[in-house]
């Protein structure tokens, strides 16, 4: 049934605007031919790090990258959003005068401006590929001044504050570039997702096929990224994905109350506060934690996700590294029976999150008749790479979905798919500008 309701929602996103899942027209054309070259500067804001990158395109699928990675604050993604895009600015001025100079990776002679792909992983509405207004924040942004704005503009404008030798060729999705890259090096992906602190999926559309852009009149016979910012899934209405009163709780003391409500099931921002809404459920009960301070645990968003991961993953008949995560994040001391609970609690979380996904990848197969050929789908995101058997539990949903068939769909790890995936958009985007396109 969700599988169902998805694949309408998003033909209903294609053939209006405005709509709750918005299936973004992304001005990236068809495929990249694999043969792309040369070096492109990235910059990939994502929601938890800010990556600068150096990619080589070697062609034949082939690929370097030179990177630097820098963790944002949670006041950065409070705070203006054009300090923010100063940080990203600023950030991307050390990377280049850390890598030029003699010998260095980057040359640069005067007058000359390097191109650059800027990955902003948000809903942006645009009309052409190196601009975007943004529609809404995500994943726990609030960055004022910046809903509603172009923000290639905005960033343009701190590129030039800091004088950087640098073109604004593209701004892309990290699904987009996740796409192309994926496709770059495997010629059979049709699809690409993030599970991170966000989830989201992109694919490529046939420009007949996306009724809302027919006034633009594009050549019918050419393909168009869409990036779905399929997150936003059953937001405000609820009315297809069966949530509990923990999401209930989570979606209200979220900035965004009633927004992203597929995405709040399932991205790395929300599971870890998910498991920590039961736990302190069943201290209120005096179930769990007897005769123990359990003020530590009680802070809002005090169990990251990736503790999660870890309490899947213990090896352990007596599950030690339970006993060491409660110990040395929260002063508490668990039973044996206390830590198969929280590990089975943690499997439940970890578990719904996959099978959701697979009802998004479900919905886009369906629609887009990929099971009989089968197809690759790439993704990227900590949870996707780190979360043990996420890989393994979308199988299992996609399977409960479509039979025996499921194995023609392959889902695997994009590397570095946002930088990579951005410098092979550059490329194409330049190759379209000479040909006049
Ligand atoms: C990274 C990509 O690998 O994964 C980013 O480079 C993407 O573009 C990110 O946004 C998503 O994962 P997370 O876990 O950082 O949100
Ligand atoms: C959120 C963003 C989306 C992004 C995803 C993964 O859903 O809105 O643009 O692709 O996170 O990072």
């Amino acid at each position: 049934m969700i599988t169902h309701s998805f694949r309408e929602t998003l033909d209903g996103g294609l053939e209006k605007t405005g709509q709750v899942v918005p299936m973004i027209p992304t001005f990236v054309f068809g495929w990249p031919s694999g043969d792309e070259l040369g070096d492109y500067l990235a910059i990939d804001l994502g929601g938890t790090n800010l990556r600068v990158c150096l990619v080589n395109l070697q062609g034949k699928g082939k690929f370097e990258v030179t990177q630097s990675k820098y963790r944002l604050s949670e006041e950065q993604k409070q705070d203006d959003g054009q300090k923010l895009f100063d940080f990203c600015a600023e950030s991307l001025k050390t990377f280049i005068d850390s890598n030029s100079g003699e010998g260095g990776l980057i040359q640069v002679s005067p007058g000359q401006k390097l191109p650059l792909g800027f990955t902003f992983s948000y809903p942006c509405k645009q009309d052409r590929i190196d601009h975007g207004v943004l529609i809404r924040w995500t994943k726990g942004f609030g960055a004022a001044n910046t809903e509603g704005e172009d923000v290639a503009a905005m960033f343009q404008k701190s590129l030039e504050k800091f004088e950087l030798p640098v073109t604004l060729t593209a701004l892309i999705n990290d699904t987009t570039g996740t796409l192309i890259a994926s496709r770059y090096v495997n010629p059979t992906t049709k699809i690409a997702c993030i599970f991170g602190t966000g989830c989201n999926a992109a694919y490529m559309e046939h420009i007949k096929d996306i009724p809302k852009i027919k006034d633009l009149g594009l050549p019918d016979n050419v393909d168009m990224a869409i990036n779905c910012e399929w997150g936003a899934f059953d937001s405000f209405e609820h009315e297809h994905l069966p949530r509990s009163k923990y999401d209930v709780i989570i979606d209200e003391a979220s900035n965004k109350p009633g927004e992203q409500a597929f995405e709040k099931l399932i991205s790395g921002r929300y599971l870890g506060e998910i498991m920590r809404l039961v736990i302190c459920e069943l201290i209120d009960d005096g179930i769990l934690f007897l005769g123990q301070n359990t003020y530590k645990v009680e802070v809002a968003n005090a169990l990251d996700t990736a503790l999660l991961s870890l309490m899947e993953s213990d090896p352990t008949d007596e599950l030690l590294m339970i006993i060491g995560i409660f110990s040395h994040f929260f002063a508490l001391e668990t039973t044996l029976a206390e830590r198969q609970f929280l590990r089975a609690i943690a499997r439940l979380i970890g578990r719904r999150a996959a099978r959701l996904s697979a009802c998004g990848i479900g919905a886009l197969v369906g629609k887009m008749g990929y099971l009989e050929d089968g197809c690759a789908v790439g993704c990227d995101g900590s949870l996707y790479n780190k979360y043990p058997g996420f890989a393994g539990r979308i199988h299992e949903g996609l399977i409960d979905i479509f039979g025996e068939k499921a194995s023609n769909i392959r889902t695997h790890h994009a590397e570095d798919g946002s930088g990579v995936g951005s410098a092979i958009i550059a490329a194409m985007t330049k190759a379209r500008k000479d040909a006049g396109l």
